[in-house]
């Protein structure tokens, strides 16, 4: 099926040619890394998972005037979206103190924050993804001024948002990170939201029992990571006969491979 031209492969997704210029296809790989890829493994059906919820997510945002990268959902683990430059700025928002926040500060994991934090990686694997401050970006050109304010009130506003959807469904946000891209008209571009949106990406924590739904299952080898990515989607009613639905998702996919892509 995808004899397309493939433009960029990383570690959760590849992205493709699109159909018409300035689109891509953006396939979600079942592939799992941690620790800047020194931990590598797959957890079966995470590639089809993350596809819905971060289309759901993207589709949400859009609703209350956040521009996404998202077009359409294509199938199973592929979406259309816009292409876009991508800036090399990792925001990682923060509700409650959790992985290297805790870590590189002492904080204690699940000491909920007083006000909600705002980081900036420079995204470059070698360097292992360092934490840069305001005056780094604008210093190495790395982004303007004007693209890191859209950055932060874009960052405030799906912040917001997604704690309330969140907590909707029984869950804490603890933390996650997002990506952003420019879109070019002619001379002009404007920044919009670019990546995905998923357990990959957040931090999840269950709000009665404190257990984790996210990526830290592999990371930490909790057990159960599959169970908490179909965790997630189900509350968010994305799989909506329980046991069927579920199942039925990681089927189709495995008929699909089957097939050969
Ligand atoms: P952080 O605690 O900074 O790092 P780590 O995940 O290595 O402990 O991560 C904060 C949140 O951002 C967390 O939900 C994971 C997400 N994140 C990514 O998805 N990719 C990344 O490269 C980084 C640094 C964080």
């Amino acid at each position: 099926m995808s004899r397309r031209r493939q433009i960029y492969e990383g570690k959760a997704k590849i992205l493709y040619e699109g159909p018409e210029p300035g689109t891509l296809v953006q396939y979600f790989k079942d592939d799992a890394t941690a620790f800047n890829a020194q931990k590598k493994g797959q957890i079966a059906g995470k590639g089809v998972l993350n596809n819905r919820i971060s289309e759901h997510i993207f589709k949400s945002l859009a609703t209350i005037g956040v521009p996404t990268h998202f077009m359409r959902r294509l199938n199973m683990r592929e979406q259309l979206i816009r292409q876009v430059e991508i800036v090399p700025i990792e925001v990682i928002v923060r509700n409650v103190a959790a992985g290297t926040l805790s870590k590189r500060l002492g904080i204690e994991e699940g000491t909920q924050l007083p006000r909600t934090i705002i980081e900036y990686c420079y995204k470059n694997d070698e360097l292992g993804d360092p934490m840069v401050a305001d005056e780094h970006i604008a210093c190495f050109g790395w982004a303007s001024q004007d693209e890191m304010n859209d950055i932060a009130d874009m960052a405030i506003r799906i912040n917001d948002f997604m704690c309330g959807m969140f907590s909707g469904i029984g869950i804490r946000l603890v933390d996650f990170k997002l990506e952003f891209g420019r879109l070019f008209d002619g001379d002009f571009s404007r920044i919009i939201l670019a990546d995905e949106i998923s357990p990959d990406s957040c931090r999840l924590w269950d709000m009665k029992s404190n257990k984790k739904l996210d990526k830290d299952r592999f990371r930490q080898d909790l057990g159960d990571v599959a169970e908490a990515y179909q965790e997630i989607a189900r509350r968010l009613g994305l799989l909506t006969n329980e046991d069927g639905e579920a199942g039925a998702v990681l089927d189709l996919d495995a008929h699909r491979n089957k097939k050969g892509k």
